[in-house]
């Protein structure tokens, strides 16, 4: 269903493409560090993507579009789910992070799954062949929302599914939310950004999804909230290395000279300490679950 071509000069992608700037930031420190961290990050991530897969049901023999699959966690999950008689299309912008996916895939002998390096938003899809687009927090990352949704529907069936998670609102998600008051009380606030721009959040208005689903021709759209808590697992130590190795905490304390980078580590050590039960810290988070039809 599609070709691997993640070792291809990425330039096509920069040069003309409407998300050079999400490009270059996932081919750079960000997609090194997520693969970097892909082991501790696919327990985190795990069980929000398994609701998604539950909920919006995946069939042996189906093929099966992962979009922005990163490091492949769940294109694993999905191509092991519609088994050899199915196809799994994993595609993404970030080499790294799709290089890792290919070795993972590779290693479980899974021949019926592919991936591409690829801006989802304008990739010419198969048409009308998956049944299934998917994707765990790799859909609020394009500037051309409508197109590349309207996009990405061509490549379904006419009655194919969609089903996405995305994050609710920073303020609703407590494993960032704390790391990032931490480090504001150490770092200057940056200027205030557009809440809605590209990135983590972008898709927290619930309305503001429907309408860009609707209005690239998606029917049937249900959006649930998700509010679990989230496991980090690990000791204290590790657990606060990850709070602040990603999320808004990490881009604030970036420039940071050492001595506030150790002094933000300590508060959040400090901040979650009492609630580490021995194997990891668990931390509210809320989450979208959307769902709909070509
Ligand atoms: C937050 S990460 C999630 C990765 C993976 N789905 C997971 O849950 O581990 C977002 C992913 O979306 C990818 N991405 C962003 N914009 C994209 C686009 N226009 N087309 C395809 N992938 C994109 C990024 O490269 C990155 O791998």
């Amino acid at each position: 269903m599609g070709e691997h071509n993640t070792d291809d000069d990425m330039s096509d992608l920069k040069a003309d493409g409407p998300n050079s700037d999400q490009i270059e930031y996932w081919n750079g420190d960000t997609g090194d560090k997520w693969v970097d961290a892909q082991e501790k990050l696919d327990p985190v991530l795990e069980p929000a993507g398994l609701v998604v897969m539950d909920k919006v049901g995946v069939r042996p023999g189906e093929t099966v579009i992962d979009i922005g699959c990163g490091c492949g966690a769940t294109s694993l999950e999905l191509a092991q789910r519609v088994g050899p008689m199915g196809r799994l299309l994993g595609v993404d912008i970030s080499i790294p992070m799709l290089r890792r996916a290919g070795e993972r895939a590779a290693a479980l002998g899974l021949a019926h799954t592919a991936f591409i390096n690829a801006d989802a938003s304008n990739y010419r899809f198969e048409a009308g062949a998956a049944d299934l687009v998917f994707s765990r927090y790799g859909v609020m990352f394009f500037t051309n929302r409508v197109e590349a949704f309207a996009n990405i529907r061509k490549g379904l069936k006419d009655d194919g599914r969609l089903g996405f998670i995305c994050w609710q609102p920073l303020d609703k998600n407590e494993w960032v939310l704390l790391p990032r008051d931490v480090a504001l009380r150490h770092v200057p606030a940056p200027e205030p950004m557009d809440p809605l721009a590209p990135g983590p959040f972008a898709f927290s208005d619930p309305d503001r999804v429907r309408g860009i689903l609707g209005e690239a021709g998606f029917q049937d759209i249900a959006i649930d909230s998700h509010e679990p808590f989230m496991s980090n697992p690990g000791t204290l130590d590790e657990v606060t290395n990850f709070l602040t190795y990603f999320g808004p905490a990490s881009r604030l304390i970036a420039d940071a000279d050492d001595a506030t980078k150790k002094a933000v580590e300590n508060e959040v050590r400090e901040a979650i300490a009492p609630r580490h039960d021995g194997k990891g810290v668990a931390l509210k988070a809320a989450m979208w679950i959307v769902t709909a039809r070509a």
